[in-house]
């Protein structure tokens, strides 16, 4: 891939939608999808029967909770109970009505970089569980468990739920693991979604959908970047393209210029060409086999300790602690 030097003034979005369309073969990165418009298209998507993820995970927090609180809390052990990137924090809740059932001790911690959407998930735990502890956390996921670490001596438990990993490339799915590494004692707990591979039919559904919420989805990165950068992207010029590779397991989706043209970001003074059928990598969600998730986990330090699958095992929610 070729890519070119930028402008370090620039603010980040506007720096990485420079790299990526100077890039060879075009990109954009993924994590820009999630404006106001993208949360809801997202949840439209999570809400759809093809997106099996969903129903998966929710599956195994749903039905196997004696069995997960049993792995977090062993004798009735307290424990905080950390959820990266909470979102709606919909799955979580099915976890945390079944602890409060059982009198479970934990307190619930969500860290997210959004505080618009914290502040809605915590107004919503606040009616539905009025006896939960909540205590949120706005910022950078690492920074907030280690000022968490000087104050809170519980167990951590750190969710990262939703087969979120599957959107990191190698590199920053390396430091992603570093940086928990850097983070958790020994007794901690990673608690970590992962979508398996399976029948690519079953995958394509979920990703090229017959709504065209997937599709939208996409092209609503262009509809940011003409707002956020003043550009002058017609949405009409691109297709969407998804692709899934079963040896390494990627599903990829593109958006194709159906035509030849040109295409202004007044806010980086720059023009892009695109040739006909040039393609912009959109996104990319990795599927994963068992194999490769216990490489992962020894490459970076932790070993698995247990496996909770749903019934089709489309999914697996696995707990990795750090090797001693
Ligand atoms: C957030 N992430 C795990 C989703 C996925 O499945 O890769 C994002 C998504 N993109 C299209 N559909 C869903």
């Amino acid at each position: 891939m070729k890519v070119e030097t930028v402008d370090t003034a620039l603010n980040p979005f506007a720096k990485d939608t420079l790299l990526g369309l100077s890039a060879q073969p075009k990109f954009l990165y993924s994590k820009y999808m999630y404006d106001d418009m993208g949360s809801r298209l997202f949840q439209q998507i999570m809400q759809m029967p093809e997106y099996y993820l969903t129903d998966c995970e929710y599956e195994i927090l749903d039905q196997q909770t004696k069995e997960i609180q049993h792995t977090f809390s062993g004798n009735g052990q307290e424990f905080d109970l950390i959820e990266l990137g909470a979102g709606d924090g919909l799955k979580t809740k099915v976890l945390m009505t079944h602890f409060l059932e059982q009198h479970a001790k934990f307190k619930y911690i969500p860290i997210d970089i959004s505080e618009k959407a914290t502040r809605e998930l915590v107004t919503s735990l606040e009616n539905q569980f009025p006896e939960l502890a909540v205590e949120e956390r706005v910022g950078d996921y690492f920074q907030m468990i280690r000022e968490l670490n000087k104050v809170d001596f519980n167990r951590k438990i750190i969710l990262f739920l939703g087969s979120n990993i599957g959107n990191y490339d190698d590199q920053q799915c390396h430091d992603f693991f570093q940086d928990l590494a850097d983070v958790m004692n020994k007794n901690d707990m990673l608690f970590i979604g992962f979508d398996l591979k399976k029948d690519p039919a079953v995958i394509m559904q979920a990703y090229n959908d017959p709504h065209g919420y997937t599709r939208r989805f996409n092209l609503n990165h262009l509809l940011r970047i003409n707002r956020e950068l003043d550009g002058n992207f017609d949405l009409e010029n691109f297709i969407h393209h998804e692709t899934y590779n079963p040896v390494d397991g990627v599903a990829k989706s593109h958006l194709l210029s159906t035509c030849e043209h040109t295409v202004t970001l007044n806010a980086l003074q720059r023009q892009f060409h695109f040739k006909q059928y040039e393609p912009i990598v959109m996104e990319m969600s990795r599927k994963y086999d068992l194999e490769t998730i216990h490489r992962l986990a020894t490459l970076n330090g932790f070993r698995v300790v247990k496996n909770f699958f749903d019934k089709r095992r489309y999914f697996v929610d696995s707990v990795w602690q750090l090797n001693s």
